[in-house]
């Protein structure tokens, strides 16, 4: 832990959730908590809840929820120690650097020291690139369409080809070898161990993070030679599942969609013309993480990938990552095989954005793609082409947006309608059908955590009378994993001595957003599906069941004392028993 209890505690005591949240969207305040819009997606009926006595939100809609430090965390784009540092500052609350533990204080340190060397490099390189005696790269940029202006913006450079001008310049300000070698712009030669400059004699790219501090590179060669492209290793500064290039100066756009595209050169000429909403994931598959930082700027992406096969495909790998996200998807692929950059050299910005305009949604792009697998005037392949485009549309989108697109491929094939619908259903009695459908409404992070376990205890917490029959045939290390059983006690507790949960205890506990999501989950939802009493004593007693089959299994498992081994197996023999029990009262 970074920082002691107390001071976690102090931080989030002072803090007043419902002020803090005002500031985000309107909240009025509905019996015992305040109401409004939720400010981490779009709705247009509040389902979004804030409790002030317990200091926590939770979203009905969207699922998201937590507490003061994760709602700054989420909406701010914080770490956790950034989001207590801000609202330390806001309530006037002193943070001394001592409390940071030694591990933490070295590792910053070591950050620190990072940026510096990155940024000393950057203007290295700046500098580099603009010196009279490497007038050809110079050249090589603006020959390839680059304006001074442009080059600037992006902090373009060039490390020069003599292998050890970097590391020299470095040296004598007077880094460790130990240090350059951890910042990856320095290598160890293996056999004679020297030291020398891993982007020697390429144009450089600087990689910036959102809030414009360099935290790697690229490197480019000038001529053909293998690899195009270097990049700098991962580390402390730099991870490319989370970073995307050009994001630093996309956040601020006023275009109310982004654009991605697949490389550095694109970024750049996308820029240059006009389109500062564009970023690409640094040469690697773009993830789940990239999609999660684009929503919090956007709530569209246009992909824009090379119109070549492996294009194509990293077009279908992206779609389902950033609709994931909560993304609405449209994919533009340029005319020719051409990337944007390249494409930009013949066209001009208007006619890029009429494209865009005109680009077809995600859904209508696989659509295509699976009729240009087809040879649509033979019947068999025409047969093929309706099987695939029903699969793949029972797989994707919302029901509404089903709806819409059987009447729309349909009108464009000469396909009835009927007919479609009835190969679509035979694939959705494949899926669980209605878990998908609720599972759409959420995003991501809030599906991986909110298993039945979770979904459990909130009843069992909100239906206390039928919570403190649970209680007794439950112990909380049938739970998975240690926040739950640590809820799970909390929860059994509070229904057998009707004292509550201590809050302050789970927020210093577990300060991860994610675990923070899990608590106000359990403290604030209440299911309104289980008013019904028939209905919540169903589930509970099921539950109850699959919680102590799961826990009598997992302990056969891996008990070796053979009476403990016979009484398990005793209980499990019981189980049945206990579920007519408890169903009969
Ligand atoms: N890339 C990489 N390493 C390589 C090749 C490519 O990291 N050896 C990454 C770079 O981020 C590059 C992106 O993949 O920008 C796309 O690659 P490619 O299409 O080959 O390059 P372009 O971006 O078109 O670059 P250029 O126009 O300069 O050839
Ligand atoms: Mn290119």
């Amino acid at each position: 832990m970074l920082y002691p209890e107390h001071v976690i505690e102090e931080v989030r005591e002072k803090s007043d959730i419902v002020s803090i949240i005002s500031e985000y969207t309107t909240l009025t305040k509905k019996g015992s908590s305040y109401t409004g819009l939720c400010p981490f997606h779009n709705e247009k009926s509040p389902s979004f809840s804030v409790s002030e006595e317990k200091q926590l939100y939770y979203c009905f809609g969207c699922g998201a929820g937590g507490n003061v430090i994760t709602f700054v965390m989420q909406k701010e784009n914080m770490t956790f120690v950034e989001a207590l540092k801000y609202l330390a500052e806001r309530e006037h609350i002193k943070l001394d650097k001592e409390y940071l533990s030694e591990e933490e204080m070295a590792k910053n340190h070591k950050r620190l020291q990072l940026l510096e060397i990155l940024k000393e490099s950057a203007k290295f390189f700046y500098f580099a690139l603009r010196d009279e005696s490497h007038k050809d790269v110079l050249e090589y940029l603006t020959e390839r369409g680059l304006l001074m202006e442009t080059i600037k913006q992006f902090g373009l450079g060039y490390s020069p080809s003599a292998y050890t001008s970097l590391y020299k310049y470095l040296s004598q300000k007077g880094y460790s070898d130990e240090l350059l070698l951890e910042s990856g712009l320095i290598l160890k030669s293996q056999n004679q161990g020297m030291m020398y400059d891993r982007f020697a004699g390429r144009v450089i790219y600087p990689i910036f993070d959102a809030s414009k501090k360099v935290i790697a590179f690229g490197g480019r060669v000038m001529d053909g030679s293998q690899p195009k492209y270097l990049n700098s290793p991962e580390n402390i500064l730099f991870n490319k599942s989370n970073t995307l290039y050009g994001l630093h100066i996309a956040k601020n756009t006023k275009s109310d969609y982004f654009i991605l595209v697949e490389g550095y050169m694109d970024v750049i000429a996308m820029h240059q013309a006009g389109f500062d909403q564009t970023v690409a994931s640094l040469g690697t598959a773009f993830t789940p993480l990239h999609a999660k930082i684009l929503k919090r700027y956007t709530k569209q992406v246009v992909v824009l990938y090379d119109s070549d096969n492996a294009g194509k495909n990293a077009t279908l790998r992206a779609i389902p990552i950033l609709r994931g996200a909560g993304l609405k998807v449209k994919v533009l692929q340029l005319q020719g095989g051409k990337d944007p950059d390249e494409y930009l050299k013949q066209h001009t910005k208007e006619e890029v954005e009429d494209l865009i305009k005109q680009a077809p949604s995600d859904i209508w792009f696989k659509v295509k793609y699976i009729e240009s697998g087809h040879d649509m005037t033979n019947p068999e392949e025409r047969v093929k082409f309706f099987q695939e485009t029903a699969l793949m549309l029972s797989e994707s989108g919302s029901s509404i947006e089903q709806s819409i697109y059987i009447d729309e491929i349909c009108k464009e094939y000469n396909m009835d309608v009927e007919v479609f619908k009835a190969e679509m259903n035979q694939h959705y009695k494949k899926v669980s059908h209605s878990k998908a459908q609720i599972e759409e409404k959420m995003p991501n992070h809030v599906k991986n955590v909110l298993n039945n376990e979770v979904l459990f205890l909130a009843t069992l917490y909100h239906y206390p009378q039928i919570g403190k029959r649970a209680a007794e045939h439950l112990t909380p290390n049938m739970f998975a994993g240690k926040l739950l059983q640590d809820l799970a006690g909390a929860v059994f507790e509070a229904l057998k001595t009707g004292v509550d949960i201590d809050m302050n205890y789970f927020t210093a506990k577990y300060p991860d957003a994610v675990d923070q999501n899990i608590i106000s989950h359990v403290i604030i939802f209440k299911d309104k599906r289980y008013e019904e009493s028939l209905v919540l004593q169903k589930m509970v007693a099921e539950n109850i069941k699959r919680i102590n089959k799961e826990y009598l299994e997992r302990s056969l498992k891996t008990t070796t004392d053979p009476n403990e081994l016979q009484n398990l197996l005793f209980q499990k023999k019981e189980l049945d028993k206990l579920y007519i029990d408890f169903i009969n009262g």
